[in-house]
């Protein structure tokens, strides 16, 4: 087992990856009071709830637990509310902790409900999908969409403890896999070209679900993340740069309708669109445009999008939440595993990396 901490002082959390962990050894100094509401989904509870409860009633805990129903469609204020219905019918009080089981959907609204019944409960992530594990709960974004928007709600709630075990990776959809390793490519192309020539070493295995490659990119992953929520937690400059993909990626999925491509597919094309525009500003190669859809490529990720009117596509970016001002910025690359946020950018060249990463009409 690797740890890591984020570093946010008096807040400061640890991120335990590795496979098999023991949950009641590395929760018990983080359950601080007695009542612990399990968060969890239909598909993920009938897996592992079991063994979360197990544990903590092993802890002497009073443990409950709430059940949604699997999908992003109820990543709604209607579902939040069954949590907020389960933990006052329960008589949880304001010492409770909520635990959330899943993947990213159930740590965002978990997370929501933590920071606002009663004001605030404990909070701890368990991270089920290897998107979770990179991303999703770590760093303390929480929330949950509004029919005019995705993630419009939420709040920065921090967890006590991550859990992310590899074990729990095997059940994991083969494609899910793959949209979490575009996130995994993310941190490389954004950060550190050094872990892009180790993914394209272990990608292969990574795909197959290797679970001690898996824990090393998870830890090298939330390493970066960590380091950048530790200097900007709430977002006010470089957390930005974790978008690297995502306002491309967004319009995709927006266009698409939400569940037709998975948020990581999305964010993989969206990644080749940056690479493709960050060349045609001069900063890439084309070689290095090459190495970026190979290695999406190879971890059975998409490199163009279907076919999409250009004013659509450009409506959508418009909608993203880095425009400032009425400008759009985006996260573009001065080399590989260097990106920067900018909005210095000739938009027809703009228009021409989205039209050259579609499929033709
Ligand atoms: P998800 O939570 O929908 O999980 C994907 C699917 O895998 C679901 O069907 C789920 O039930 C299933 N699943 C989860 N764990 C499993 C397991 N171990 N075995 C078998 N099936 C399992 O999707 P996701 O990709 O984990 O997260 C996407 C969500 O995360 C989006 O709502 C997105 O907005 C959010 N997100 C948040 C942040 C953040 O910083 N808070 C960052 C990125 C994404
Ligand atoms: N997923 C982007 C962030 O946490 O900032």
């Amino acid at each position: 087992m690797q740890t890591l901490y984020v570093e946010l002082g008096a807040r400061r959390y640890p991120i335990y990856i590795g496979s098999q962990l023991d949950p009641e050894q590395l929760l018990a100094p983080y359950v601080l009071g007695k009542q612990v509401m399990i968060v969890s989904n239909d598909t993920v509870a009938p897996l592992y709830l079991q063994h979360y409860e197990q544990a903590l009633h092993n802890l002497g805990k009073t443990v409950a637990h709430c059940i949604l129903p699997d999908g992003e469609q109820y990543k709604n204020i209607e579902h939040l509310n069954l949590i907020f219905d389960a933990l006052l019918s329960s008589g949880f009080n304001r010492d409770c902790t909520v635990l959330a089981l899943g993947g990213g959907v159930i740590g965002d609204m978990a997370g929501f409900a933590a920071a606002s019944f009663q004001r605030g409960v404990y909070f701890i992530q368990v991270p089920t999908t290897l998107l979770s594990q990179v991303d999703s709960s770590v760093g303390g974004k929480t929330g949950i969409n509004h029919p005019l928007g995705k993630n419009m709600i939420g709040a920065f709630k921090q967890p006590q403890v991550v859990l992310a075990d590899m074990a729990q990776l095997k059940t994991l959809p083969p494609r899910e896999l793959s949209a979490g390793l575009a996130e995994v490519i993310k941190y490389a192309l954004l950060g550190d070209v050094e872990f892009l020539t180790w993914l394209e070493q272990h990608i292969d295995a990574l795909v197959a679900g290797d679970e001690t490659l898996l824990a090393e990119a998870v830890y090298r992953s939330c390493a970066h993340k960590a380091r950048i929520v530790a200097n900007d937690e709430k977002e006010q400059g470089e957390r930005a740069l974790l978008n690297l993909g995502h306002t491309f990626g967004h319009a995709i999925e927006s266009y698409l309708g939400y569940g037709v491509w998975l948020h990581g597919e999305a964010v993989a094309t969206g990644m080749v669109m940056a690479a493709d525009l960050s060349c045609r500003l001069g900063w890439l190669s084309e070689a290095d445009v090459a190495r970026t859809k190979n290695i999406i490529q190879r971890a059975k990720l998409p490199i163009k999008c279907p076919a999409i009117p250009l004013d659509e596509f450009l409506s959508f970016m418009s909608h993203d939440k880095k425009v400032l001002n009425g400008q759009l910025r985006l996260v573009l690359m001065r080399q590989l595993g260097q990106a920067i946020i900018t909005k210095d950018f000739d938009v027809e060249l703009m228009q021409q990396a989205i039209l050259a990463n579609q499929e033709k009409a």
